[in-house]
């Protein structure tokens, strides 16, 4: 695959200098058919045991081993790559490398983008059995692992130095699985506790006893931002539309069919949310009036009057003491325009616009947004929906600590 072709997540692999380097292009290779994109970081004891060369041919991108590259640099700065990542791996790491993390050194290019990104970091320790077992080397674990580093073996067995125990870096296969059974917010608790009511899913509104009015969504989208919110550590509640799929592990979900229901709900919950986010299909224009009977197929035409239904992300957003709101734009043209337009006149802190049409948004696996908040926009390329989703509430937490920094600040001075 090329580079241009991937779209999946983003991984910065750092590899550190002890002997299972050698298997580190392997897992290069295995993330790739995965369809994540690599980014290599070599510390300079890395490129000792495996050339740059061949992480370059195995993952089609240069290799970045110095903080001091200009070249580099220009293409994408250090900090431009510690906010590109969705998650930081190193494997194999190093006794070293876990004790500069520990200390929050930036002695190098990997240690710098650790300390500067706020993505997930998974260490994948490999080193002699007597250096892990050593007292420094497992205080030094157990705080990486309080600060929600989610450390990856080392194995037990066999060692290149003769000895037995445990230190052997875990394969590549089991790297793989554990980066894509959990993927991209492997430890991260961005929203630790933060009550988080999330809308998702399309509404119905009925004509008659046998038919309603409804649309394409199929709630992926909004159940994989409920699932994401819930890995950060969110408590989650998912106010859903009728759709088919499984409530995501952890997440409080409520059901609803209407547009009106959607309101109800939501305000029955949003009481102390600290976040909302809207992504449900919510139908904009509603019946006048329900047949009581199933109507008949009598004359040529059928007139259907429409009323207004009520606008739950624009109410949210006008309570008082309201939680950080983020609504949705599906739009077919003018995406930006038109999504620019509701985050100001309804009263938004961020909104997702999102190109919906026969063969982009509505009821596919994979999705992209452009996000635009006041003063700043980022773009999530395309991806599948649950890592899309793990992206914009990386965005959200971002953006949520800083209005409450700006906030705080505002109220000491
Ligand atoms: O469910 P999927 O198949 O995965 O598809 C995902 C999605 C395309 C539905 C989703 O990503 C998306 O774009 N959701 C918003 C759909 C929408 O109704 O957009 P809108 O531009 O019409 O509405 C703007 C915002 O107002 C939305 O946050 C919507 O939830 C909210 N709204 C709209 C109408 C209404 N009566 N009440 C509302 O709260």
């Amino acid at each position: 695959m090329s580079e241009s072709q991937e779209s999946g997540i983003r991984i910065l692999l750092g590899v550190t200098g002890g002997v299972a380097a050698y298997k580190s292009p392997e897992l290069v290779r295995r993330l790739r058919e995965r369809g994540a994109q690599v980014q290599v970081v070599l510390t300079p004891g890395a490129a000792r045991f495996v050339s740059p060369l061949t992480f370059q041919a195995v993952s089609g991108r240069r290799v970045r081993d110095d903080l001091w590259d200009e070249g580099a640099e220009a293409a994408m700065g250090h900090i431009e790559l510690a906010r590109w990542a969705d998650l930081v791996l190193v494997a194999p790491a190093t006794a070293h490398f876990m004790a500069s993390l520990t200390a929050g050194l930036a002695d190098g290019l990997l240690s710098t983008l650790c300390l500067a990104s706020q993505a997930p970091v998974l260490l994948a320790p490999a080193m002699n059995q007597a250096m892990w077992q050593h007292p420094s080397v497992q205080a030094n674990r157990r705080v990486l692992e309080e600060r929600g580093v989610r450390i990856l073996g080392p194995a037990q067995g066999d060692q290149a130095c003769g000895e037995d125990g445990p230190g052997r870096m875990v394969e590549p296969d089991e790297i793989v699985d554990t980066v894509f059974a959990e993927p991209v917010d492997i430890g991260s608790q961005s929203l630790k506790g933060l009550r988080t009511v999330i809308t998702a899913g399309p509404t119905r509104e009925p004509i008659d006893p046998v038919r309603y009015i409804t649309n394409r969504s199929s709630g992926k989208m909004g159940y994989a931002l409920a699932a994401a919110a819930r890995r950060a550590g969110a408590d989650v509640v998912l106010v859903s539309g009728p759709v088919a799929v499984p409530t995501p592990r952890g997440v409080r979900r409520v059901d609803v069919e209407t547009a009106e229901e959607m309101y109800a709900g939501v305000h029955q919950c949003i009481g102390d949310a600290d976040i909302f986010i809207g992504c449900a299909a919510i139908s904009d224009y509603k019946p006048d009036c329900i047949a009581e009977q199933k109507i008949k197929r009598t004359g040529s035409t059928l007139n259907l009057q429409m009323v207004r239904s009520p606008d739950t992300l624009a109410s949210v957003a006008a309570l008082e003491g309201r939680p950080f709101t983020v609504g949705f734009a599906a739009e077919t043209q003018n995406l930006r325009e038109n999504a620019r337009h509701k985050l100001i006149n309804k009263g938004l802190d961020m909104i997702a616009a999102n190109r919906v049409g026969r063969d982009c948004g509505f009821d596919l696996e994979t999705n992209s947004l452009t996000v635009l908040w006041e003063g700043g926009e980022a773009v999530l390329e395309q991806a599948p929906k649950t890592v899309v989703a793990a992206r914009l509430i990386q965005l959200i937490a971002e953006r949520y600590r800083e209005m409450h920094a700006e906030l705080s600040s505002t109220q000491a001075g």
